[in-house]
């Protein structure tokens, strides 16, 4: 570790959500649920779901190569890439080396965080050590799912949740002088709470095999109620904790990009920070929750249409199976 650490900021983002859209109306023709029994409780109109054959590490590429543009970073210039991902293209091997290969990070070491929700803060928080330390000069970072492979199509209680997609950002030391990067990333686990939203089988622990197939045990499964509850706590907690280690107050803030999970967990966050919605990246809407895809795909778009600017201080914040959470602050602009 160097004596005074590098500040780490980001330098571009990316991403990239599938064409296709599946609406609450269409669900509706799936199983027993409804556009009224959906949106009020989530906040969901319709979420992008993958084309056959295109894969998470393809999602992944197209978002990485966007971040790499807006970055104007060459592929070779990046060290490092770090992948979110819980649904991987295979068991093995890690999604970050396809990724690699696909980008053509020829001088890139590559590898997987699996915190689901968390993921992409995780990764964030992993880039950031990397290029504090001198580790590394310049880090890819991925949040990719394809939801939909891991989701049961029968199930109403989640399969209303979640939607395919794919965000990345580029890490690097902040410029000399400048005040701009990231000022806190802050992690969490709570490893008694797995049962609550997990995919039983398919593990060493219970690899897939006709009887599993045919209990469908090879999906997410959760308890929606408790989660809930936990989402907001946990959130609430650790976004405080965030903006106290970056030094400001929550008046300071003048974006939160959460974790889109539900629009009622985004609203109680706002609320236990006495932050207006207005201040609040929201996508869920037309995404769903794309897991670890969630934060860089809102943070993205916010970026390209200008709401986020050079100066400002923005918030992350997520929750998720382990169960995990994580918050970051970052001073936009490098
Ligand atoms: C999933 C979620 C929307 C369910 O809302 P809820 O108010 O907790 O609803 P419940 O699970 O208590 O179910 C209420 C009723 O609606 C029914 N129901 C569940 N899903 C339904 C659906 N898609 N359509 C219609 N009815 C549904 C249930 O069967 C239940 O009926 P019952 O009372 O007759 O048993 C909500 O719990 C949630 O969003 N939790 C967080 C999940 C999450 O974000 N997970 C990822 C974390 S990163």
């Amino acid at each position: 570790m160097n004596p005074v650490p590098i500040r780490a900021a980001i330098a571009g983002t990316g991403s990239y959500l599938p064409e296709k859209i599946l609406t609450n109306d269409d669900l509706s023709k799936m199983v027993d649920t409804s556009d009224e029994w959906i949106y009020p409780r989530t906040g969901i109109r319709g979420r992008h779901i993958a084309a056959p054959g295109e894969n998470t590490s393809d999602m992944a590429a197209e978002a990485g190569r966007r971040a790499l543009a807006a970055a104007g970073a060459a592929p070779e210039d990046i060290d490092l890439l770090v992948m979110a991902t819980i649904s991987g293209d295979k068991p093995l091997p890690a999604t970050a080396c396809l990724v690699q290969e696909k980008l053509g990070l020829v001088n890139a070491t590559a590898f997987d965080v699996l915190a689901a929700c968390s993921g992409f803060l995780y990764a964030l928080d992993v880039a950031r050590q990397y290029v504090r330390s001198g580790a590394a000069r310049k880090v890819l970072v991925v949040g990719a799912e394809k939801m939909s492979a891991i989701t049961d199509w029968q199930d109403r209680t989640t399969c209303i949740l979640f939607g395919d997609g794919a965000g990345a950002a580029v890490v690097q030391p902040a410029e000399g002088g400048s005040e701009n990067g990231i000022l806190a990333t802050c992690t969490g686990t709570d490893g008694s709470l797995w049962p609550l939203l997990n995919i039983e089988a398919g593990g060493s622990a219970l690899p897939a095999s006709p009887e599993t197939l045919a209990a469908r045990r090879g999906f997410v499964r959760m308890d929606g109620h408790t989660i809930f509850k936990y989402a907001v706590r946990n959130m609430a907690g650790i976004a405080a904790r965030a903006v106290k280690e970056a030094g400001l107050s929550t008046s300071d803030i003048d974006w939160i990009v959460p974790h889109q999970a539900n629009m009622r967990i985004i609203q109680a966050v706002a609320k236990s920070m006495d932050a207006p919605m207005e201040k609040v990246v929201a996508n869920i809407e037309r995404t769903g929750n794309t897991t670890a895809a969630s934060i860089p795909v809102a943070l993205d778009e916010a970026v390209r249409d200008g709401r986020i600017r050079p100066g400002h201080n923005v918030l992350f914040v997520a929750f998720g199976a382990g169960l995990t959470w994580a918050a970051g602050v970052v001073r936009w602009g490098l």
